[in-house]
């Protein structure tokens, strides 16, 4: 990004005034209710939000006096899991509120202040850019409890831009080594670091993620009933969940819909599938015959330009991504039909890698040779080891802000409340 201070101060401004569209959306009742145990009541995430933005940029950065030293622990996410958060004595919504303007008065009078080449931390405008990802992140995270929320729509955007059948099959990715992660971009998150060359074989790659029509005839086939798919923690997730289809489907009449922020519709054959897990995706591609990406292997798919054999920052270029490029910051409230974003390709031709659904690839969780902690062990290094996945690419609910070439998100293989598909790849034969 940039630390020229009124772009700061812009972003800042565009992650607030999505907080406010996601819980001005819904009434009292509805921000402090618990729509899911998965999920945090709005409320929560409203006031975790501004209680993340004093301790890093009111306190740490600008080094003022705390606001509200009382209320840090009940927003500090490792004391309270999120089903424990409803009984907690929360700020209620008018106090969030409150609480989250006071907290950003002070954040930009401190960024007024601040030299932003005093500390690593403020480097680039590092920590301003970590507290605007750190919102989005929340902004993605709220957009998902609205997903799970029941009764009248209260979210509408305009349909995604048209698809493109052309666009089908798989790349050639050629083998070689590439550079993967970054040092370089001032707003990447410590697990995007150091950059490294890692050697990557030949591989093939779909050149778009799986689309509702081909996960359907998985379906179909008595995919979610044949253990020869999936791994035996799949299977074994499989049955003691009772999984039959994606989260939100049901079969009506004889065909698949799905509710989507409180509507009903038929599936569209052509749209990336979402809402499934790492054990379903992993089912899918082997009953396709292939198998997930490695994360390396969807990196170098995403950002290898073959001319000049540098890492690019997005498939399409180093720019920042335009509506053109990727289905992106909420402006459509679905993933856009496979073709929908030619401006936004790989160098070698591979489509959608950002934005439109987060995509499982089959790698544990874990920090890059040489992995330093920067600023806070919590964000990434915690989360360290075997029980997380990775996944890559952004989501129709991803700000740009939040993701880029480099950007890894992690979750558990089981869960799919988030907006997650996925891709294949298989070897050449
Ligand atoms: C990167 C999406 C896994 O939501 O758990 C938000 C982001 N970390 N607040 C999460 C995060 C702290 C994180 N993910
Ligand atoms: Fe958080």
């Amino acid at each position: 990004m940039t630390s020229d201070k009124n772009l700061i101060a812009a972003e800042l401004e565009r992650s607030r005034a999505r907080t406010a569209l996601l819980t001005d959306a819904v009434d009292e009742d509805d921000l402090i209710r618990q729509h899911s145990p998965l999920m945090s009541p709005l409320v929560w995430d409203l006031a975790h939000v501004g209680s993340q933005e004093e301790l890093w940029l009111v306190r740490d950065v600008g080094g003022r006096e705390p606001l509200r030293p009382d209320i840090d622990h009940l927003y500090d996410a490792f004391k309270h899991a999120r089903s424990d958060r409803p009984a907690l004595p929360l700020l209620d919504p008018a106090q969030a509120r409150k609480y989250l303007a006071q907290v950003r008065d002070k954040a930009l009078d401190v960024l007024d202040q601040v030299r932003l080449d005093e500390r690593p931390l403020v480097n680039g405008g590092f920590a301003f850019g970590m507290i605007v990802q750190h919102e989005q992140q929340h902004d993605e995270t709220m957009l998902a409890t609205h997903q799970l929320r029941t009764g009248a729509p209260v979210l509408s955007a305009p349909p995604p831009p048209p698809g493109n059948r052309r666009i089908r099959g798989e790349v050639l990715i050629p083998g070689g080594p590439f550079t993967m992660g970054t040092d370089t971009d001032p707003w990447a998150l410590d697990n995007e670091r150091p950059a490294h060359a890692v050697d990557v074989p030949a591989f093939l790659i779909d050149v778009a993620p799986v689309t509702n029509a081909a996960y359907a005839a998985f379906i179909d086939a008595g995919g979610y009933d044949d253990p020869r798919w999936w791994s035996p923690k799949g299977w074994a997730h499989r049955n003691a969940a009772g999984l039959t289809a994606p989260m939100h489907w049901f079969a009506d009449g004889g065909a698949w819909h799905y509710r989507r922020f409180g509507r009903v519709d038929p599936i569209r054959s052509d749209e990336p599938v979402v809402h499934v897990s790492y054990f379903e995706a992993e089912a899918y591609a082997a009953w396709a015959g292939k198998r997930l990406p490695t994360e390396a292997e969807w990196e170098k798919a995403a950002r290898w330009d073959p001319e000049t054999g540098r890492s690019r920052r997005y498939p399409w270029g180093d720019d920042p991504p335009g509506p053109e490029h990727a289905n992106l910051g909420q402006r459509h409230l679905s993933p856009a039909p496979v073709g929908a974003y030619p401006a936004g390709a790989s160098p070698l031709g591979v489509h959608q890698l950002i934005g439109d659904v987060w995509e499982w690839t089959s790698s544990d969780w874990y920090g890059y040779p040489g992995f330093r902690v920067f600023p806070y062990a919590e964000y990434s290094e915690v989360f360290f080891g075997g029980d997380y996945k990775v996944l890559r690419g952004g989501s129709f609910g991803t700000d740009p802000a939040a993701v880029r070439g480099t950007f890894r998100n992690w979750d558990h293989p089981i869960r799919r409340q988030i907006f997650s598909g996925f891709r294949c790849v298989r070897e050449l034969v």
